[in-house]
């Protein structure tokens, strides 16, 4: 029986990532971000707005061209999208939504120059519905959001009670709920039919270990993980098989091509020649990468 154990286990690890995937299918998120400004720089735009699937930006509009443009592997994608038809859409949010933050300002008596920004889009995991948010902040704070199981508008600040009033007695609480739970996953579901090649890929992270000593006498080894999809990385340091616990950490934003970085240092003393391992544990490799060091190296 207990030499079945580490057998059983790594065929776990081995198969573990392939199970998940034929059970589960996303999750899948739709995204919009929108930006205005009252005042913006002279050449500047009020509006912008740009579309997420999951974490992937795959347009970007703003006021100033007008235009809403694919980004990315989305530049070559036929069909997914009327970009036209996006861009005359998003004009209309546009001048829509430099309207409320008209309205906004007034309700504050503010004057000069604000902002708004907007967060709304919905999730699909197994192609169901699983979610969905929009939430709106005036000048970096939370201002008001919609429950879909009210439904209503929910005021984050007082002034915001104004603005759940004006948009309920438009009559905008069926429409917006339907809008999160029907036509934003139908759209999502319509997107995932030409991007999941972009969502799904596992590109596997290059490591390697800088070395740095600085004049109070302490090595810093940094051990980076880069050009990776998905984000999920698990980095740590090893001392003869035994894990060094590590004295921070950081990762970077997601790049222009849809990739990250993350790394972990460890801080010794510089007459310590080692040797360490680094260990990097992704979704995209059967294996962890190890990337050794010590001082002669
Ligand atoms: C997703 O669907 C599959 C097949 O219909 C099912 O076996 C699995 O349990 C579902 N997973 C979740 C998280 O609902
Ligand atoms: C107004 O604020 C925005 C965002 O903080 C800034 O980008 C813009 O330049 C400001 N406008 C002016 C006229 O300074
Ligand atoms: C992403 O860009 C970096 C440089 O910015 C490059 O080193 C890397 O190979 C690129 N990765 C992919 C998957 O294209």
């Amino acid at each position: 029986m207990s030499t079945m154990v580490p057998v059983l286990l790594s065929l776990l690890l081995a198969v573990g990532p392939a199970v998940s995937q034929d059970t589960q299918d996303g999750p899948y998120s739709l995204t919009y971000q929108s930006s205005g400004i009252s005042e913006p720089k002279e050449g500047f735009s009020s509006f912008q707005a740009t579309g997420y699937l999951n974490d992937q930006a795959f347009f970007h509009y703003d006021s100033k061209s007008e235009k809403a443009e694919p980004l990315g592997p989305w530049k070559q994608v036929k069909g997914m999208e009327d970009w036209e038809e996006l861009s005359k859409l998003q004009k209309a949010r546009g001048d829509f939504f430099l309207k409320n933050l008209r309205d906004i300002m007034g309700y504050y008596k503010d004057t000069g120059n604000h902002t708004m920004q907007e967060k709304l889009g919905c999730k699909l995991r197994n192609n169901s519905y699983d979610g969905s948010v929009w939430t709106v902040a005036y000048d970096g704070r939370d201002y008001i959001r919609f429950d879909t199981e009210i439904p209503a508008w929910i005021p984050l600040q007082p002034e915001a009670l104004n603005t759940k009033v004006k948009w309920e007695t438009e009559g905008s609480v069926h429409r917006t709920r339907a809008y999160l739970e029907e036509e934003c996953p139908q759209k999502l579901r319509k997107y995932l039919q030409y991007s999941r090649p972009f969502l799904d890929r596992q590109d596997p992270p290059s490591a390697s270990i800088t070395s740095n000593v600085d004049p109070g006498s302490i090595r810093t080894l940094k051990c980076l993980a880069s050009n990776f999809y998905p984000q999920p990385i698990s980095l740590y340091w090893t001392q003869a098989d035994s894990v060094v616990e590590t004295d921070s950490w950081g990762e970077g934003p997601i790049s222009e091509n849809g990739t990250y970085q993350s790394w972990v240092l460890l801080k010794i003393p510089s007459s310590d020649k080692g040797p360490y391992s680094c260990h990097v544990q992704h979704s995209s490799l059967a294996q962890p990468l190890t990337v050794p060091w010590n001082a002669g190296h």
